[in-house]
């Protein structure tokens, strides 16, 4: 594996170019073995995969503390990701799919920087054939996904995925592309290697992977944005809002923006900086102890310190309309009381306050472009800017 690479200043699209991206691809583990920590507890309904990516020495019990900001963390971005996926009131030309060979996609996500994430298994792949009803299995067969991280992370992640009957078998026929590190399969899941700090690149390489621009998409970040820096993270999320795989010369701005692209959302998980000692404690806690600057979070009057800059910067970014929450204000948005009394009883947390300085520090965002994801998630923007 690649992870050994000492300052090999790569300049091969999607591999780590230094150090510290090895470090930042190491923040992946901890991510992993949190959500099935979390998981085998029985925080995350359905998702017996998580803990398939753990090496069995390292599957433990995280502290109550941990686990439910995990499961906080989880719950929300699935949830959000769900009410996409399920929704009702999509232009349906059912017919027409049946009546082609191939399947006809409706809707499209993209998880940037997504790791192990296990999301597609749980919410598509382990429901597109069998549990639902057959209106729903159709909706989640006609789910086009794309997990996009570093091309070691995604190396090993198809690994993995070989390994286990669990993983594999939902993914239909599959074949990789770009040696190995990249997966496509006929169940619509692929796994793309690009460096999110390059737009350009990206923006190449998710149309060489058959992103269809014109598919009303949802972009998802859990805890990846906060490693860009201010500039690329904004250039990351211009590309998410903006372009429609027309290259950046016919794409120069010129144009009405609303013939140019529409209907695309973002569901962002990041740390703030809130610019008080807990949040500079832990930007240097970040920086020092693992290595791995929150870079986007360095700066006391950057993009991400507080829900009001971040909800700038994505309408900074092309987004019409965004709301940010902390997630110790956002508990009974999207989760319902019966979820969230169920996770916390599986807990037993003494240390509330504690909890809620942390929890504090981190937020979802929904930001939307275009009516139609407007209307999805009218209730999580209202109140918005
Ligand atoms: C903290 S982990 C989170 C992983 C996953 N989103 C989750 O919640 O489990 C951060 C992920 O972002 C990826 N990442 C960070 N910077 C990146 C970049 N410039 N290009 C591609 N991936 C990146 C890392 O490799 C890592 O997998």
């Amino acid at each position: 594996m690649s992870n050994n690479n000492n300052n090999n200043n790569n300049t091969k699209p999607g591999l780590a170019k230094d150090d510290e991206d090895v470090r930042v691809q190491s923040t992946n583990d901890e991510a992993t073995v949190a959500r099935a920590s979390c998981a085998s507890v029985g925080h995350i309904p359905n998702d017996p995969y998580s803990v398939l990516f753990v090496n069995r020495t390292k599957v433990r019990r995280n502290e109550p503390l941990h686990n439910l900001g995990t499961f906080y963390r989880v719950a929300h971005v699935r949830k959000a990701i769900e009410m996409f996926l399920m929704s009702d009131d999509d232009d349906d030309d059912d017919d027409d799919a049946e009546e082609e060979d191939t399947v006809k996609y409706a809707k499209q996500v993209i998880n940037l920087g997504s790791g192990y994430d296990t999301s597609w298994w749980c919410l598509v792949g382990n429901n597109a054939s069998s549990r639902d009803g057959k209106e729903e299995s159709t909706k989640r067969s006609r789910v086009k996904w794309y997990d996009v991280d570093f091309a070691e992370v995604t190396r090993r992640k198809i690994k993995t995925i070989e390994k286990h009957e669990a993983l594999r078998e939902p993914l239909g026929v599959y074949h990789f592309e770009r040696d190995g590190s990249e997966l496509r399969s006929t169940s619509g899941y692929n796994l793309v290697s690009a460096d999110l700090r390059d737009a350009e690149e990206i923006k190449e390489i998710l149309t060489e992977a058959r992103v269809d621009w014109q598919l009303p998409t949802l972009f998802v970040t859990e805890v990846a944005l906060s490693y860009l820096n201010g500039e690329k993270c904004e250039k990351a999320l211009r590309m998410c809002a903006t372009f429609n795989g027309e290259s950046s010369n016919s794409n120069n701005g010129s144009k009405d923006r609303n013939t140019v692209v529409a209907n695309r959302a973002i569901v962002s998980y990041e740390a703030m900086r809130l610019n008080d000692e807990f949040g500079r404690r832990m930007c240097r806690n970040v920086r020092e102890q693992r290595g791995t600057p929150f870079l986007a979070l360095e700066e006391e009057n950057g993009s991400r310190v507080d829900c009001a800059s971040v909800e700038a910067m994505f309408l900074r970014c092309g987004f019409d309309s965004v709301k940010c929450r902390k997630m110790t204000e956002c508990q009974d948005v999207l989760l319902s009381r019966e979820e969230i009394y169920r996770a916390e009883r599986l807990e037993m947390l003494d240390e509330r306050e504690e909890f809620n300085l942390i929890q504090s520090h981190y937020g979802v965002s929904v930001a939307v472009r275009g009516d139609y994801f407007a209307r999805k998630y009218r209730r999580w923007l209202m109140h918005s800017s």
